[in-house]
C-alpha cells in the first residue's frame, strides 16, 4: 500500500521539486493532492501527470475544471484528507500557517518547508503537533541536517547546533558595491535554485535569521545554544555539537532532491531512508572521512579553517 502526499504549493520551487522525487518512488507514494496559488496551467499539467484525485486552486479562476477546490480554504481541505498520510506544505509565507495547523490537528506528518508557520506561530504549532498525535519534519536543508544528527541522541548531551550559511551572492561584496545591488544580483545565488522570496532572504541573510527561529521551535533549544557559521561551499548541511565536545556533521553534495526524500521517511530510520532513495549515498559516503577530519580540528589548535578542509574534501570527491 502506498503512502498519500499532498503536495502544498506543488507549482514552486519545492512542490516542483517533491513531485519529481516522487515520481522516482510510485512503488511507495501517491499524490494525494495538490494546490497552487495562481498558476493553473502548470497545476492542470502536474494533476494530469499524477492523476491527483485533489486538485485546489486559491484565486479564483473561471477556466478550471469544475472538480477543482477554489479559494483559501483549498489548503486546509487538502491538508485534512484522509487519504494524505503526509502533507507537504510548501507554500510560500505566512498563508501556510492554517494549513499546517489543520493537518497537525488531524494527526498528520507534515513535511514543513513553509518555515513562516514557525516564525509566526512556533510554540501554537509545536504545542498542537504534540497534542493532536501530529508530526513537523523539517525540509531546510540545514534543520534536515540537525535531525540526522540528532536521531538516537538524548537532547540532553546536544551542547549547542549550528547552522551553515553559503553567504549568498553578497558575500564578497564591498560596502561600496551593495549599495549598487540590484534584485537581479540578489536572485543570483551562488549555490541553490529556490523560489525568488527565500532567494532574497538568503541574498540580505534575513533567511538565517528565519531558520534560527525555526531551530528554535523544531529542537526545543534556547536561541544561546543554536549558531551560525559561513560556509560558502554548502558541502556542511548543518553540526550538533555534544557535551563531550564532539561534533556531528551532515554532508553531501549541495542537491535539493536529497532532503525531499529523507522528509518523506520515517524519522527514526533517517540514515537507513537515505539508503534506500538512493539520494544520500554522496552524504555518506563524504561523511564517514570528513568527520574524521572535522573532529581532528576542533580538538586541535591548527586553525586551519572548515572551508579549507571542504575545498580538498570537494576537489576529490567525485560524486555518481
Ligand atoms: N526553495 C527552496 O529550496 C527552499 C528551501 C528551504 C525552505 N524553503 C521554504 O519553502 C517555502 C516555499 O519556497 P519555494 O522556494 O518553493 O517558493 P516558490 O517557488 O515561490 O513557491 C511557492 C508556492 O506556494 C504557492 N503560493 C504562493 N502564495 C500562496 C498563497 N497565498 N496561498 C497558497 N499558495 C501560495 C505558489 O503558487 P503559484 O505558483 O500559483 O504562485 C507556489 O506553488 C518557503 O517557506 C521557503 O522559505 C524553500
Amino acid at each position: 500500500m502506498t503512502k498519500g502526499v499532498a503536495i502544498l504549493g506543488s507549482t514552486g520551487s519545492i512542490g516542483t521539486t517533491a513531485l519529481r522525487v516522487l515520481a522516482r518512488h510510485r512503488s511507495r507514494f501517491h499524490v494525494a493532492a495538490l494546490t497552487s496559488n495562481a498558476n493553473a496551467t502548470l497545476l492542470a499539467e502536474q494533476a494530469r501527470a499524477t492523476g491527483a484525485p485533489f486538485v485546489g486552486l486559491v484565486s479564483n479562476d473561471a477556466n478550471v475544471p469544475d472538480a477543482w477546490c477554489l479559494g483559501p480554504d483549498a489548503l486546509v481541505q487538502a491538508a485534512q484528507l484522509p487519504d494524505a498520510d503526509i502533507v507537504l506544505n510548501a507554500v510560500v509565507g505566512a498563508a501556510g500557517l492554517d494549513a499546517t495547523l489543520a493537518a497537525l490537528r488531524a494527526g498528520k506528518r507534515v513535511a514543513l518547508a513553509n518555515k513562516e508557520t514557525l516564525v509566526v506561530a512556533g510554540a501554537l504549532a509545536t504545542t498542537v503537533a504534540r497534542e493532536a498525535g501530529g508530526e513537523i519534519i523539517p525540509v531546510d536543508s540545514e534543520h534536515s541536517a540537525i535531525l540526522q544528527c540528532l536521531v538516537g541522541r538524548p537532547r540532553t548531551q546536544v551542547r549547542r547546533i549550528i547552522l551553515t550559511a553559503s553567504g549568498g551572492p553578497f558575500r564578497d561584496w564591498s560596502r561600496q558595491q551593495l549599495e549598487h545591488a540590484t534584485l537581479a544580483d540578489a536572485l543570483r545565488h551562488p549555490t541553490w535554485q529556490m523560489g525568488r522570496k527565500i532567494t532574497v532572504d538568503s541574498a540580505t541573510l534575513a533567511n538565517k535569521a528565519l531558520e534560527v527561529i525555526e531551530a528554535h521551535f523544531l529542537f526545543d533549544l534556547p536561541y544561546e545554544a543554536i549558531d551560525v557559521v559561513v560556509h560558502p561551499q554548502s558541502v556542511v548541511h548543518s553540526m550538533v555539537e555534544f557535551m563531550d565536545g564532539s561534533v556531528l556533521a551532515q554532508v553531501g553534495i549541495p542537491s535539493n532532491n536529497q532532503v525531499r526524500g529523507l522528509t518523506l521517511e520515517e524519522r527514526s530510520n533517517a540514515q537507513a531512508s537515505l539508503r534506500v532513495l538512493g539520494a544520500g549515498v554522496g552524504t555518506l559516503f563524504l561523511g564517514s572521512e570528513l568527520l574524521l577530519e572535522l573532529t581532528t580540528i576542533w580538538g586541535s589548535t591548527s586553525g586551519r579553517s572548515i572551508d579549507a578542509v571542504m575545498a580538498n574534501y570537494i576537489s576529490t570527491f567525485r560524486y555518481g
